[in-house]
């Protein structure tokens, strides 16, 4: 009766798209592309998918088995698997807790860009100054950072299967069909240069997808593993408690093994067709140096690119705005429910209560982000070298140190000390195959932990 009142996913495709909507999210869009052009292109691919099939499937499977065996939220999973390890639920609760707002922000920047374009604004948008004066403004940025924040909440409020898998079922199609409409197009655009030269997106395409290997020595092959690593964590939504949450709904007949290979092939394959969608584009217009913007890209490079394309611009930067705002509700949403099931199930808590709370205390700490940048403006030099405002030094704890934390407990926890059999039997448990078994042993017990730990040394600045 509890486990009703807590809501299941409808079936296994209801499960899948929900899982693929969260990982899907900013992080493919925005920061896989970049990344890819800067660290040797096919290199960073090649090593990406990888990762993914080794180290993603297996913390993946931990994560969706953990929740679908205890039925608890994040915060509470862990204590009920073992009394002492307990604390790793807080830790994979407060990570959503702290990203969430600053998700929010962003979500609210992708729905201002949105609108801009569709109201045909993408001159405007494209003009220098144009992001640095939107997002130092005092009212606008809170605005939209709460229509974005009162979307998700909308979607948690009405519950796990008429919210959440009914959400993902309908963006989730439309998403990837948007995603390999521009991918396309992309691939068509060429340009003349004022020299005469002329540039094309299939020429683009290369930059992409060869491996370039000059200058890449142990140092740098290891700093570009590293990469991946960081971008396959935060794009498979691992370690923020989400998939505890939704693991928790899982229906008992699903076969968790299935999904977690369509779920990474549907993430791989969105975060590589937008690397299809960018780069090219990006390439076409302002050449390799065009990709060197970093963060910048989506909200500021993207733009001048779509105004380069004339009348279509408005049109193309429409679609692309929309589609990253599916991306991120979709994201945004589950980060949202990790810690809405956290208080439903650990103050016993209707969805109600919980998501009105959850809400209030996000804006109230989504305003401090969207204010870090004018009136509580300040710098902050982080241990990783950079310096940052409020939503930099958030995303540095919860991404960078938080998360590998959770992960390297949630290893040790279920690689040494309940042992492996704890997931496996969860994901056979009705005869289903198990068919990376091998890989996942040496991967829970050794590798991941190992990588998680250089991961968060260098994340600290200790190496
Ligand atoms: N996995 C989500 C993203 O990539 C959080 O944005």
């Amino acid at each position: 009766m509890k486990e009703k009142s807590r809501g299941t996913f409808n079936g296994s495709i209801g499960f899948v798209l929900a899982a693929a909507g969260s990982a899907v999210g900013l992080g493919n869009i925005w920061r896989f592309p970049f990344l890819a052009a800067r660290d040797g292109g096919g290199l960073f691919l090649v090593i990406y998918i990888v990762l993914a099939l080794t180290f993603g499937f297996t913390l993946l499977t931990t994560e969706i088995c953990i929740g679908r065996k205890t039925k608890q939220s994040p915060l509470t999973a862990y204590k009920k698997l073992h009394e002492k390890w307990g604390w790793i639920g807080i830790f994979a609760c407060v990570v959503p807790f702290m990203i969430m707002p600053y998700y929010c922000a962003i979500g609210g920047w992708v729905i201002k860009y949105f609108v801009t374009f569709l109201t045909g604004g993408g001159k405007e948008a494209a003009a220098d100054g144009y992001f640095g004066n939107f997002i130092t403004g005092t009212t606008e940025p809170a605005v939209y950072m709460t229509l974005f924040l009162a979307a998700c909440a909308l979607i948690i409020f009405v519950g796990v299967e008429k919210g959440i898998e009914k959400t993902s079922k309908i963006m989730m199609p439309i998403l990837f069909v948007l995603v390999v409409i521009i991918a396309v197009f992309s691939l068509t655009i060429r340009h003349t240069h004022p020299d005469g030269q002329v540039v094309t997106g299939l020429q683009g395409l290369k930059i992409y997808l060869i491996p370039r290997l000059d200058g890449i020595g142990v140092k740098e092959f290891f700093h570009v593993l590293m990469d991946a690593l960081g971008q396959l964590f935060y794009s498979l939504s691992i370690a923020m408690g989400i998939l505890i949450a939704y693991g928790s709904y899982m229906p008992d007949d699903t076969d968790i093994v299935k999904s977690v290979n369509q779920i990474e092939i549907f993430d791989t394959l969105v975060a590589f067709l937008a690397g299809v969608m960018i780069i090219p584009a990006v390439y076409v217009f302002m050449g390799a140096e065009g990709m060197s913007s970093g963060p910048s890209l989506m909200f500021v490079s993207l733009p001048k690119i779509f105004a380069e394309m004339g009348a279509l611009g408005d049109i193309v930067g429409t679609v692309f705005f929309a589609l990253v705002l599916f991306a991120a509700i979709t994201s945004g949403m589950s980060i949202m429910e990790a810690v809405v099931s956290s208080f439903m199930d650990e103050f016993k808590l209707d969805r109600t209560r919980a998501t009105v709370i959850e809400g209030v205390l996000a804006l109230v700490i989504g305003l401090v982000v969207c204010f870090g940048y004018n009136f509580m403006y300040f710098e902050f030099k982080l241990p990783n070298g950079s310096v940052g405002q409020v939503l930099d030094i958030m995303d540095y704890v919860s991404n960078y140190i938080m998360m590998p934390i959770v992960a390297i407990a949630t290893c040790i926890l279920i690689g040494w000390v309940l042992k492996v059999d704890v997931v496996i039997g969860e994901a056979t448990k009705n005869g289903e195959k198990f068919s990376r078994k091998g890989l996942y042993v040496v991967m829970i017990r050794f590798i991941a932990p190992l990588l998680l730990g250089i991961l968060l040394l260098m994340s600290l600045g200790l190496l």
